[in-house]
C-alpha cells in the first residue's frame, strides 16, 4: 500500500470530488490534512480515509509539516504530499522540500503564486503578458499609470477566485481606490496594464515537465467583469474542437511558458486573453486543477474522470490521453440585488427544452444566502456533440432563470 497525503484546507465539494478520486485509487492509503473536521465529510468520502490530521491554519508550513509527520507515523513515509488549492501551493512545496517528500519545488511553486514574478518570468522569455510592477507608494502607482495609461488592474500580488482584483478605468478611480487602500513597504500591490480581448483558460496535463494534452475554455464574459456586477449570469465553454487558429496561437507560447516557469508534473490551469487583433497574452498560470467548474466540464467533454487521472498522474506518472467527444459547459446562476433566494424562475422551461443536454446542477435552494464567490448561488452544466448547441443552450439558461432574492 502507498501512503499518500492530500491537504485540503476546506472541505468544498471540488475538495471532495479529489479525496473521493484518491482514495479509490488502487493501493492507495490516503490521509487527508484539513482544518475542518473529518466528520463534516459524507460518509461515502469519509470511508476513503485511512487517516485523518486536523489543523487550525492549512497555509502554515508548520503545521502543514506537523501533520504530514503525525500522518507518517500511522501510514508510512508518505509517497506524495499533494493539493488542488491554489493557496497551498507554496507551504506545501516547503514541507515537501522539507520532509524530503518528491514533488514540485517551493521555487517552482513560488513562480505560480506569485504572480509579479510570474509575468517577469514570462516576459523574460519573450512571451506575451501585461506589463506589471509592483508597487508600495502612491507616486509609483500613479507612475506606473502614467506610462501605460488608463485602465489598469490592481491586485493583490498572490489572489484567487478575483477576489480583490479591480479595474481601475481613470485617474477619479485610482484617487478612491488609493483613498481606500493603504499601501505599506512590506505588503505591495500589483498593477498590471489592462487588456481588453477576450478570456480563456489552457488547461495541461504535463509529465516531467512535458507537456501530454491540454483541454481550452473560453469565459463569457470575463471573470473580472463577473465579480464587477454581481448579478451577471456568465458562461463557461468547453467547445469539443480545437479551434485551429486560436489553439494553433496559444499553443506554443502556452507551453513555453509552462516550461520557462519549471512545470514539472500536474494538471496547469492557465488564463489568456485574445486581443481583437488576434494576438495573445498570458494572463496567470496556477500549477493545480482549474476551479470554476472547469474540472468537471473536462471530465464529460472527454467522458473521463479528470480527478481520477490526476491522482494517477502524481502518484503513480502514468496518464492516457483521452479524446474529446463533446462540447461541454456551464451556466453560472446569481440572483440579482441583496437578501436571500426567494425563488428560482424558470427551471421548468429549461428543462423541458434541454433536459437530455444537462449532466448536472446545482439549483439555488430557498432561504440560501447571496453567494460571496463568482460562482453564484447554483449552477447548470450541459454537454453536446456540437459546440454551437452548447453555446446556444447555455445562452438560452441565463436569459431564461432567474434567482430572485429578497
Ligand atoms: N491585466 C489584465 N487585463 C485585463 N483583465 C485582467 C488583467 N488581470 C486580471 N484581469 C481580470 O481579472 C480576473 C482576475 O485576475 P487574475 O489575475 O486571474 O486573478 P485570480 O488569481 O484572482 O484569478 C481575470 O480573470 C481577468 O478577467
Ligand atoms: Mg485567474
Amino acid at each position: 500500500m502507498i501512503p499518500i497525503l492530500f491537504a485540503a484546507p476546506l472541505f468544498n465539494d471540488l475538495a471532495m470530488r479529489f479525496i473521493h478520486a484518491l482514495s479509490r485509487l488502487p493501493d492507495v492509503r490516503l490521509g487527508v490534512i484539513s482544518q475542518e473536521p473529518q466528520e463534516k465529510l459524507p460518509p461515502d468520502v469519509r470511508q476513503g480515509l485511512a487517516a485523518h490530521w486536523r489543523v487550525e491554519n492549512a497555509l502554515d508550513p508548520g503545521q502543514l509539516a506537523w501533520a504530514a509527520r503525525s500522518l507518517s507515523q500511522q501510514l508510512g513515509p508518505p509517497h506524495r504530499l499533494l493539493a488542488i488549492n491554489e493557496q497551498i501551493q507554496v507551504p506545501l512545496a516547503e514541507v515537501r522540500e522539507q520532509l524530503g517528500i518528491p514533488g514540485t519545488t517551493a521555487a517552482v511553486a513560488q513562480n505560480f503564486r506569485d504572480k509579479a514574478q510570474m509575468k517577469a518570468v514570462i516576459r523574460a522569455a519573450g512571451l506575451p503578458c501585461a506589463r506589471h510592477r509592483l508597487a508600495t507608494h502612491a507616486q509609483e502607482v500613479w507612475d506606473f499609470a502614467g506610462e501605460v495609461g488608463f485602465p489598469i488592474v490592481v491586485k493583490p500580488p498572490a489572489g484567487a477566485a478575483s477576489q480583490d482584483t479591480f479595474r481601475v478605468g481613470s485617474p477619479e478611480e485610482l484617487r478612491a481606490l488609493l483613498a481606500n487602500t493603504p499601501l505599506h513597504p512590506g505588503d505591495p500591490i500589483l498593477l498590471e496594464e489592462f487588456i481588453t480581448g477576450e478570456e480563456y483558460s489552457f488547461d495541461t496535463f504535463s509529465i516531467h515537465g512535458k507537456a501530454l494534452w491540454h483541454s481550452w475554455t473560453h469565459y463569457l464574459p470575463a471573470p473580472l467583469e463577473v465579480t464587477r456586477h454581481d448579478w451577471i449570469q456568465w458562461r463557461v465553454v468547453l467547445p469539443r474542437e480545437d479551434d485551429d487558429r486560436l489553439v494553433k496561437d496559444i499553443r506554443p507560447v502556452a507551453l513555453r511558458a509552462l516550461e520557462v516557469l519549471g512545470m514539472d508534473t500536474g494538471l496547469s490551469h492557465m488564463e489568456w486573453f485574445r486581443r481583437a487583433d488576434g494576438s495573445v497574452a498570458i494572463s496567470e498560470v496556477g500549477m493545480r486543477p482549474p476551479g470554476a467548474q472547469i474540472t468537471t466540464l473536462m471530465s464529460r467533454a472527454h467522458a473521463f474522470d479528470c480527478a481520477t487521472a490526476w491522482g494517477r498522474l502524481m502518484i503513480f506518472g502514468t496518464f492516457d490521453p483521452p479524446t474529446r467527444q463533446y462540447a461541454a459547459g456551464a451556466a453560472f446562476l446569481r440572483g440579482y440585488g441583496q437578501g436571500r433566494v426567494r425563488a428560482v424562475h424558470g427551471l421548468d422551461q429549461i428543462q423541458q427544452a434541454f433536459g437530455p443536454w444537462i449532466t448536472e446542477a446545482k439549483i439555488p435552494q430557498i432561504g440560501q444566502e447571496k453567494a460571496t464567490s463568482y460562482e453564484g448561488e447554483g449552477y447548470i452544466m450541459v454537454q453536446h456533440p456540437e459546440t454551437a448547441v452548447v453555446e446556444q443552450t447555455l445562452l438560452s439558461i441565463v436569459q431564461t432563470v432567474r434567482v430572485e432574492l429578497g
